[in-house]
């Protein structure tokens, strides 16, 4: 019997038992967890998951979405989520992924592009397709109405209610199902109502855990304990267990207020004007020094420098840094004197380097190389007087509301992150905020966050005008 013949004959049976269509169609075989997944999908067809990292919830979506494509007539799948570029990384890449695994009689059925999975015969009517859904387009999905129509929500926690209040009325027709999955990142909002107790659509929750999923590696787990503090830090909760962070927490930046930033593209025209700082932590013994470049509303580029014994070695790097772009600026003749170029070629305007203890030797030697440095001491009096115990705590505040009012941009660096989430902030007697020190951080989760003190070095300015209301 040809494949094709074979194919048809199992048809039927697969429209009504996708986990056969996974095995023998995609031939994958599904964790134990993803299993569990599929079959109440089958069972309860409205279904919320929430996990750690490496479940495999993506790909079940992504082979879900085939199973149903390839099985129904006209069939509708659109995939959402609050972020493009996460759409395409994850969900899309997998359908990509395991569309290519089809054999020839599926594949030929469908074209698949960076946005879209189309029947070649039927076109639009028969489609699976990405769509971004922001509270500004809340209607995104409106109008995609199928008798067989299968959503799939993934970053569940970061969508709105009422975006997902929009896309409940496409999914009133006998053959309609719909997943909302996600890393419980926020503490607040639709996904983390629905898990604690609000009635919704969603008929069967699910909660996995990374430590029993055979596709996350253990030394990740390990490494995360360790980076983290342990089972209690919100990142291990967040991405590991599954589980949501407490919300009443002193940790003082919300991981997926970080998250945003690292997942979001901001065009050249929305930094491209703004001054070039570069913040300076140094740390010559145990510690790494490191070098924080931030232009606006973009971080753009760290440097790490570990075991560099010698401040004047120290000085040696940072200026070289600094020569890389000034010879291209130099190189360039034709706008040598316009400060709008001194910008687009990244020259820093000012190095803001933390002079405590042994900083002070890197500003001195580096004034004298004629350097932009400014030395800052963290210990100095804040300007919001009142309401910080001293510039630091104003320093990691700023940290934190630029995170979290100017949409901003960080690069993808796992130390970045860790050091934005570990620390805590109190409040001493006299009712103002102060951070925790490096000495209590270091014995919490024994280093010391030195990429989170070169980024928020960069947000010190020398004069800032204060403005009364
Ligand atoms: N059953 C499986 N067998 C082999 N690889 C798998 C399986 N399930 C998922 N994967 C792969 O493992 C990785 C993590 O899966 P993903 O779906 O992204 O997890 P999650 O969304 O839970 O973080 C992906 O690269 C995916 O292709
Ligand atoms: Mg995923």
């Amino acid at each position: 019997m040809k494949q094709t013949e074979r194919l048809l004959i199992h048809l039927r049976r697969w429209r009504s038992n996708p986990l056969a269509f996974i095995r023998e169609v995609l031939n994958v075989e599904p964790t134990d967890q993803q299993t569990d997944i599929i079959l109440n999908f089958i069972q309860y067809r409205f279904i919320a998951v929430r996990s750690g990292n490496k479940v495999g919830k993506t790909a079940v979506c992504a082979w879900l979405l085939i199973w149903f494509m390839c099985c129904f007539k006209n069939a509708r799948v659109p995939c959402t989520s609050p972020s493009e570029s996460q759409l395409k990384k994850g969900i899309w890449n997998e359908v990509g992924i395991w569309y290519r695994n089809l054999p020839e009689y599926f594949k030929n059925q469908f074209t698949y592009t960076a946005e879209s999975l189309t029947n070649t015969r039927h076109g639009t009517a028969w489609q699976s397709y990405i769509k971004t859904a922001t509270k500004e387009r809340p209607e995104v999905l409106s109008g995609a109405h199928s008798a067989d129509i299968f959503v799939i929500m993934d970053e569940g926690s970061a969508i709105d209610g009422e975006i997902i209040n929009n896309i409940l009325p496409l999914l009133g027709s006998i053959n309609a199902y719909s997943m909302i999955i996600g890393n419980p990142m926020r503490t607040s909002g639709y996904f983390f109502d629905l898990f604690h107790g609000k009635p919704s659509i969603f008929k069967k929750l699910l909660h996995y855990s990374a430590e029993d999923s055979p596709l996350m590696p253990q030394e990740t787990l390990k490494a995360w304990l360790e980076a983290f503090g342990g089972r209690d830090s919100s990142y291990y909760k967040i991405h590991a267990l599954g589980e949501f962070p407490a919300s009443d927490s002193d940790q003082l930046i919300s991981l997926y207020i970080i998250d945003e930033a690292k997942n979001r593209r901001l065009n050249k025209d929305e930094y491209e004007d703004a001054d070039v700082i570069w913040g300076v932590d140094v740390g010559l013994d145990h510690d790494a020094s490191t070098l924080v470049k931030r232009q606006g509303r973009k971080v753009y580029d760290i440097k790490k420098w570990r075991k560099v014994k010698d401040t004047v070695k120290l000085c040696g790097l940072i200026q070289e840094e600094y020569n890389k772009e000034l010879k291209k600026y130099e190189e360039d003749e034709e706008h040598k004197d316009e400060e709008d170029y001194v910008k687009t070629h990244k020259l820093p305007k000012r190095i803001n380097i933390d002079e405590i203890g042994i900083g002070r030797g890197t500003v001195d030697v580096l004034k004298g190389w004629k350097l932009p440095v400014f030395g800052v001491n963290v210990g100095w009096a804040p300007k919001e007087k009142g309401r910080f115990a001293n510039l630091k705590a104003e320093l990691w505040f700023m940290a934190k509301e630029w995170l979290e009012l100017e949409a901003p941009q960080i690069p993808d660096d796992q130390d970045l992150i860790t050091d934005l989430v570990v620390p805590k902030y109190q409040t001493n007697p006299s009712g103002k905020i102060k951070i925790e020190s490096k000495d209590q951080i270091r014995k919490r989760i024994g280093r010391s966050t030195d990429t989170g003190d070169g980024f928020v070095l960069t947000l010190y300015r020398p004069k800032q005008v204060k403005v009364y209301i």
